[in-house]
């Protein structure tokens, strides 16, 4: 079948992106699902961090590329040996499939599946198959989604089925900004109840943390960013207190508030100063988690005695190390009844159409999530 999708095919265009249009709104075609696929028409698909690093080439992928990984939708067709979906079920579409078999699959970490990883690298679906083109000319999956387009053909290891009382548009935020924030805070680090926890970075993914870290009832919720009026959007959605890290003594603001430093740091903005800023205030003892994912030639400093005598842990977090058929359920759950309200993080809906100038406020802050409407 055809389909209209967004295509990148040149990483690094100038801003605004209003101007140089990075994405490319094109008539693919699709081919049928092949076995262990499914046709997805989609609903809703966020605009994420990530899709912008590969807009600017800060993860840099391979081109043509059909962009796009968190979304929910309909099921529309099935393909061979598909036992599990069938036409009209609702799903999520998750960035990370697991095959169920290799070694992270066996340990209960599917985030970290191999063969997905590599499907992921080669632009192909976790089946070894790819599915889309344009004039003749083959187009990559974007790691197993291709979120950007009227339908895609995705793995039903790529969905999780959610259920049909749940508003698909609000769903879509479920398979990266909640996979990724809340579980962060609560699968990578394990947030207790009456805790401490600092939260830098507040996008998207932020702000989902953000909202995890309340509903696991810490005590203390620190959101730290650069821009006031996400530290405002964070005050708002039940941050206890806010620190701008541009200010000089923000690290001495953050260990006043907590008492020498938070239990749990989560950095969630992609950038290196975030990630140091996180370690520092994590008290001595304490948890430091980065979900943010920078260029790959970045690098981090940090004082190694800091982490030896002061028993600092500093793990990293992949989907918020979820298991995603079942934290997704869980999720879609808690935002049902009110206890994850990710409806707030959503300022904007658009067309298709308008997907350069939702990047170009991506980039330049003006948003948080925005989601377009198929
Ligand atoms: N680990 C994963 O599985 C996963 C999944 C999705 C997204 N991500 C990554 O998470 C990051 C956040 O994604 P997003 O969509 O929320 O991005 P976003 O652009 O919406 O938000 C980033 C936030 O970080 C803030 N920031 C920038 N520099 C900062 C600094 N020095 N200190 C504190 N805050 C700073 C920005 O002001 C902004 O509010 C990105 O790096 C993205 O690639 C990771
Ligand atoms: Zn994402
Ligand atoms: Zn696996």
């Amino acid at each position: 079948m055809r389909t209209r999708g967004a295509v990148l095919e040149r990483m690094g265009l100038p801003r605004p992106y209003g101007d140089s249009r990075p994405l490319r709104i094109a008539e693919v075609e699709l081919d049928d699902p092949g076995p262990g696929e499914l046709l997805v028409r989609m609903v809703a698909a966020g605009l994420c961090h990530s899709d912008l690093s590969s807009i600017n080439g800060d993860r840099p992928r391979a081109m043509p590329l059909l962009l796009g990984h968190e979304a929910s939708g309909v099921v529309q067709a099935v393909g061979p040996h598909v036992s599990r979906f069938a036409p009209g079920d609702h799903v999520v579409l998750v960035f990370a499939p697991s095959c169920g078999h290799c070694l992270p699959c066996a340990e209960g970490r599917p985030a970290l599946c191999e063969p997905a990883a590599v499907a992921a690298g080669q632009g192909s679906l976790i089946t070894g198959a790819k599915r889309i083109r344009e004039g003749g000319q083959v187009i990559d999956h974007h790691i197993g989604v291709s979120a950007f387009a009227e339908h895609a053909v995705v793995a039903e290891a790529s969905c999780v089925r959610i259920d049909p009382s749940i508003p698909l548009d609000r769903a879509a935020l479920l398979g990266c900004a909640v996979l990724t924030g809340v579980g962060a805070v609560i699968n990578t680090g394990a947030l207790k109840a009456g805790q401490s926890c600092a939260i830098v970075g507040l996008g998207g993914v932020g702000l989902a943390a953000l909202l995890g870290a309340v509903a696991a009832g810490a005590r203390q919720v620190i959101a730290v960013d650069i821009s006031d009026q996400k530290l405002q959007v964070a005050r708002d959605l039940g941050a206890t207190h806010t620190v701008n890290s541009r200010d000089p003594d923000a690290l001495a603001q953050l260990r006043q508030i907590s008492g020498g430093g938070v239990d749990l740091a989560v950095e969630l903005a992609g950038v290196v100063p975030a990630l140091e800023f996180a370690y520092e205030a994590a008290r001595r003892g304490g948890t430091v988690v980065t979900a943010g994912l920078p260029n790959p030639d970045a690098r981090m400093s940090l004082a190694p005695v800091t982490l030896t005598a002061g028993e600092k842990s500093l793990k990293g977090s992949y989907m918020g190390s979820c298991v995603p058929m079942r934290d997704i359920p869980r999720f879609a759950e808690m935002m049902m009844a009110g206890k994850l309200p990710i409806e707030k993080l959503v300022t904007h809906e658009l067309t298709l159409d308008q997907i350069n100038e939702g990047f170009e406020r991506l980039a330049d802050g003006s948003a948080i999530r925005q989601l377009i409407r198929f």
